[in-house]
């Protein structure tokens, strides 16, 4: 995939890690700087995927499902994702946030279920057509903290949280491996801080690019000097039917 005027960042991590909450914040502060964001996720970011995420989490007939079959599944769901959603929103010049993407598969189906790290790689690459987050957020946390949190929020417990323990010690151990291994794009960041530390720490890890506000914000632009004009604009004047048939 050709390289875009946007920024792709993405945020993994087990259950209950913390994604959903960094991420609404972390797009509130990015909308405040005057960026545009795209928030979006796996399983799910387009209609497609949306029923695809039924059966891989709560369809009975998901009960069934071999590990094979959720790989591809995950695969289905990310190739459409990446042309439908998140390639056009890159391209437009957004960020885009997602919760979860391509590591969540080399973690999840190539460490937790073992199906072997060529192969998950090879349809990785295909399904995302080789494009790569800019910058990935690994929440680490021990997945037992995880899932204390994740039942607090809800009683209801999909298809992958009823895995085993040592599922989830592969999974995270996946993850950090993938913090190491490429070591400039995913970033390990320890999950069991506070909600405003952990916040803190994801911002002094984004490119300087976003972290200022953004350069060419039209309509922000706009807006401000119509209201620069009429806080400069003595009261009577401003109701004058001059002024009103001007604008
Ligand atoms: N740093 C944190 N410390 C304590 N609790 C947290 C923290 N971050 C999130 N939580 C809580 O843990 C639960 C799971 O968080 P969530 O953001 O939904 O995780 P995820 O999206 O990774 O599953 C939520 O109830 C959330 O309020
Ligand atoms: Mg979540």
């Amino acid at each position: 995939m050709r390289a875009s005027p946007g920024c792709f960042i993405t945020f993994e991590g087990s259950e209950g890690s913390g994604k959903s909450t960094q991420i609404r914040r972390l797009a509130v502060r990015l909308r405040r700087n005057g960026h545009r964001v795209r928030v979006t996720r796996e399983p799910g970011g387009t209609p497609i995927g949306r029923k695809i995420r039924h059966l891989l989490q709560f369809s009975r007939a998901g009960r069934a499902m071999a590990a094979e079959t959720e790989l591809l599944l995950f695969g289905a769901d990310r190739a459409q994702h990446t042309r439908e959603t998140i390639g056009p929103a890159l391209a437009r010049g957004e960020v885009v946030i997602s919760d979860r993407y391509a590591d969540s598969t080399t973690a999840y189906q190539g460490a937790g279920r073992r199906l072997g790290r060529g192969f998950v790689e090879c349809l990785n690459r295909f399904a995302t057509a080789g494009l790569k987050p800019r910058l990935t957020f690994v929440l680490d946390l021990d997945p037992e903290e995880g899932l204390r949190r994740a039942r607090k929020k809800t009683r209801r417990t999909d298809r992958m949280e009823a895995q085993r323990a040592a599922f989830y010690r592969a999974v995270r151990a996946g993850f950090q491996r993938l913090a190491r291994t490429e070591a400039r794009r995913v970033k390990r960041v320890d999950a069991r801080a506070g909600v405003e530390e952990v916040a803190a720490r994801v911002w002094a890890l984004l490119p300087a690019k976003l972290q200022k506000p953004a350069p060419h914000r039209e309509r922000g632009a706009r807006r401000k000097r119509r209201l620069d004009f009429l806080e400069n604009t003595p009261r009577m004047k401003r109701r004058s039917p001059t002024l009103e048939r001007r604008t």
